[in-house]
């Protein structure tokens, strides 16, 4: 057994990180076989893409997919810590599956992601949880094929969890969510510490993929006909920067970009490490997408400098205005927490302003909640749960009013859009999402998912447009949104 040490996951040492490749002990081969699996996946695209490698995994195993948890023999939850309602859900879940395994007793249970890497997740789950059959952290996903082996093998709870990071495994089977949207990792961890945050214990430090290898599975998923890639890591402007290369991520995009995949997109982006040159690559290449993810998180200096953001009010806005000139057409998304310890009335009214005068096309808006040893975690925290309340209703009451204001403004253009999938229950057949990242429901041929097409906005909601196809472009150019993308 190996359980997580939060002393350990904070220290960022100097060992250099290295590569290793994937491997698959032929022992492990039939595990699975004749056996169905599902997994849960909870919080950001990371989790998302961990999980595409872990069905690739166990489908190595012989494994099939269910798509049901209530009819299969084997559960795994990749769970969230970053708020406590993400935690609540994993647990509620676990609630369930309890009753499941009390009539199927040979279910497999297991627990992964950022909860695992929690010390007081895992003393919950070695007292109160004891049918959980197994559980690793995110440092060991490719130990996935050894944890189980050995609680079946056991048949008591497996429990490895590594409190720092490793080497950064190249190489792991994967099953993608799409045939032609893909996930590719550049950077993993962090080391920003804002202090409300749980991903660096959880994550661990910034280790940067080398730029080969992105490249590499760029150039593969092209072959594969892939038509979008997203460039993942918690904060991917800090790409490369552990290397001790001067090569970051404006000159990763630019090869990316120059391997001539139609949609390069990229997230997390921490306002302090946005350069200039990054800006002008973004700017130059058409088939990098005009979105930015740009966190702001609060409109007080003050608020954001007890958060430990690296950044003013006065900062995010200079880089926010220089993004819109600079990239033509460029829609901007944020996150942003309210009642985080000590914001006052006049702080929150700061956040308000700071909206009103950015006018988002989209944005995450969170209350603040404390988080298992972060510093935030331990400072004083006042304010009532209704006034917390009060206060995320009144901020998204104004950042709806201007996410329906900018798609208005997108009545009768034409726009790029690549086709996601058929609508199950809407009027219209298909949906997709344009440059801009926004989504768009249009009637249309099933075989143009995959594609990128021209759709023409009808009409504009809060949350998503509508659209017509537009079938012969060159009697329609007047319409064409004026950008350069
Ligand atoms: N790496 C990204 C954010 C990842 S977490 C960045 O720095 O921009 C996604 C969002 O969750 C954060 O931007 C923040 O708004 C929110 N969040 C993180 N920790 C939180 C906490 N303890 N309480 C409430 N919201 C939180
Ligand atoms: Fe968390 Fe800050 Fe790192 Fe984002 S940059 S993951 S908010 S510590
Ligand atoms: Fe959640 Fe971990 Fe992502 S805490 S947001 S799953 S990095």
């Amino acid at each position: 057994m190996q359980l997580p040490d939060y002393k350990k996951a904070r220290t960022r040492g100097k060992e250099e990180v290295v590569k290793e490749l994937f491997s698959l002990d032929p022992k492990y081969q039939n595990l699975g076989k004749g056996k169905t699996y599902f997994v849960k996946t909870y919080g950001c695209q990371m989790n998302e893409h961990d999980t595409e490698n872990i069905k690739a995994m166990l489908e190595v195993l012989g494994f099939t997919e269910s798509s049901s948890y209530e009819k299969c023999d084997l559960v795994l939850l990749n769970t969230c810590s970053i708020r406590e309602n993400a935690h609540n859900k994993a647990f509620g879940m676990l609630g369930r599956i309890k009753h499941l395994k009390e009539s199927n007793p040979h279910l497999l249970v297991g627990v992964c992601g950022c909860m695992a890497q929690e010390e007081g997740v895992i003393e919950e789950i070695r007292t109160h949880y004891r049918f959980v059959d197994f559980v690793f952290g995110t440092h060991n996903l490719y130990r996935l094929p050894e944890v189980l082996a050995k609680t079946i093998e056991e048949g008591n709870q497996a429990i490895e969890v590594y409190s720092q990071e490793g080497n950064i495994i190249e190489d792991m089977p994967v099953k993608r969510a799409t045939p032609y949207k893909a996930y590719v990792n550049i950077i993993y961890g962090c080391d920003k510490f804002c202090t409300y945050c749980i991903v660096p214990y959880t994550r661990g430090k910034q280790r940067s993929r080398a730029k080969e290898d992105i490249l590499k599975e760029v150039q593969d998923l092209i072959k594969e006909g892939y038509q979008e890639v997203t460039l993942l890591g918690q904060n991917v402007n800090a790409y490369g920067k552990d290397l001790g290369v001067s090569y970051g991520l404006a000159e990763l995009l630019e090869e990316v970009a120059k391997t001539g995949i139609p949609r390069v997109r990229f997230m997390t982006s921490h306002p302090w490490d946005f350069t200039n040159q990054m800006i002008e690559v973004i700017a130059k290449y058409p088939n990098i997408m005009p979105s930015i993810h740009l966190p702001v998180q609060s409109g007080s200096s003050r608020i954001l400098k007890l958060m430990g953001r690296r950044y003013t009010r006065e900062e995010y806005l200079a880089l926010f205005h220089k993004m819109k000139e600079q990239i033509k057409g460029v829609t901007i998304s944020t996150d942003i927490i309210v009642g985080f310890p000590g914001e006052t009335e006049e702080d929150f009214q700061e956040t308000l302003s700071l909206v009103h005068e950015c006018k988002f096309d989209n944005a995450f808006s969170f209350i603040f909640s404390a988080r298992e040893g972060t510093p935030a975690s331990k400072m004083e925290d006042l304010l009532s749960e209704e006034e917390k309340n009060n206060r995320l209703y009144t901020l998204n009451e104004v950042l709806n009013h201007y996410f329906l204001e900018n798609n208005q403004k997108l009545i009768h253009k034409i726009v790029p859009v690549l086709v996601e999938g058929k609508n199950a229950s809407k009027k219209t057949t298909l949906y997709g999402y344009t440059d801009t990242n926004k989504l768009i429901n249009f009637d249309g041929e099933e075989n143009l998912i995959g594609k990128i097409v021209p759709v023409e906005v009808t009409e504009c909601k809060t949350w998503s447009l509508d659209g017509r196809l537009v079938k012969d472009r060159s009697q329609e150019e007047d319409k064409v949104l004026s950008t350069n993308h």
